[in-house]
């Protein structure tokens, strides 16, 4: 292996380390510790446990995590009653729905419901509209600490050819607009695109986030190249592996995130930072 490893998990310690700080700081000043409404419905597995790791992080930085666990038999109306009082609950600065919901709910409804100031996954339209327009206020979780990572390798990203594979609201679509702010001419690669490979290879930076292992072939990588690795697999044997073919891209590419360690620690710690963005400058 030639690349270097982008180190998530310290990158993400660090973000903590500053939330952490910041509500010490509050408490030691008497203010009240900022607090995060989690929402699950249902029982998928994968979303129990991503629950609870943003639960834990909460714990660790002093965040306030208010639970909702709900059965799968939930209304729309019930969910949508839900958020209307958490919108008006002042001890709550955060409120996150974990995705996806149980068939025949209307997510889109439910999260614009939330307030855009408590939209701490920053899918909200009003939020995804202040990204589109360079004036973010609250940045989806995945894209912003990808951004991060990729200011902590040293490499430039202005003027860099960034090759985006798929386009999802919650990475792909955002992750193009935080690379168009920071100067990259953008590719966003989807199920339609008809030669994947030949994009992939034209990128200087690329960010695959699809969900599909070996997706990316490690030979499709240019020299140099930065890979970002999106995508959770987990194997019949329960390893984790991300959507590229990590050993033959780590041949090729300068930087590389693994999979686990990569982005999703840095997500994680993003949400936190979003949570202290919203009690301590959106809702005062
Ligand atoms: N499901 C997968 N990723 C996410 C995320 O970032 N936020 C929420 N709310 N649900 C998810």
């Amino acid at each position: 292996m030639s690349a270097q490893l982008i180190d998530g998990k310290a990158a993400a310690a660090a973000v903590r380390e500053t939330v952490k700080a910041r509500v010490d700081q509050r408490l030691q000043q008497g203010l009240r510790a900022p607090g995060l409404a989690v929402i699950l419905v249902g029982n998928d597995p994968a979303s129990e446990v991503y629950v609870s790791h943003k639960r834990k992080d909460c714990e660790q930085v002093g965040i306030i995590s208010k639970a909702y666990d709900l059965p799968d038999s939930t209304s729309q109306q019930q969910l949508l009653d839900l958020i209307d009082e958490l919108n008006t609950d002042n001890e709550v600065d955060g409120i996150l729905v974990q995705l996806p919901l149980p068939q025949g709910l209307d997510a889109s409804e439910i999260l614009e419901r939330i307030s855009p100031e408590k939209d701490v996954d920053g899918f909200h339209p009003f939020n995804v509209g202040r990204l589109a327009q360079r004036m973010p206020l609250l940045r989806p979780c995945t894209p912003a600490g990808i951004v991060d990572l990729l200011d902590s390798t040293g490499e430039p990203v202005r003027g860099q050819h960034a090759v985006i594979v798929g386009a999802s609201n919650i990475v792909g679509r955002p992750m193009g607009l935080e690379l168009l702010i920071k100067g990259c001419t953008v590719t966003t690669c989807h199920r339609f695109t008809k030669d994947l490979q030949h994009h992939v290879s034209q990128a200087d930076i690329v960010v695959v986030a699809v969900g599909k292992p070996g997706i990316v072939k490690g030979e499709w990588i240019k020299p140099g190249a930065v890979v970002i690795d999106v995508g959770i697999n987990r194997l019949e044997d329960g390893r984790l592996i991300g959507d590229v073919d990590f050993g033959p891209a780590a041949e090729r590419a300068s930087f590389i995130t693994p999979v686990p360690g990569g982005v999703g620690p840095m997500t994680r710690a993003k949400l936190l930072e979003n949570t202290l963005i919203s009690c301590e400058t959106l809702r005062k």
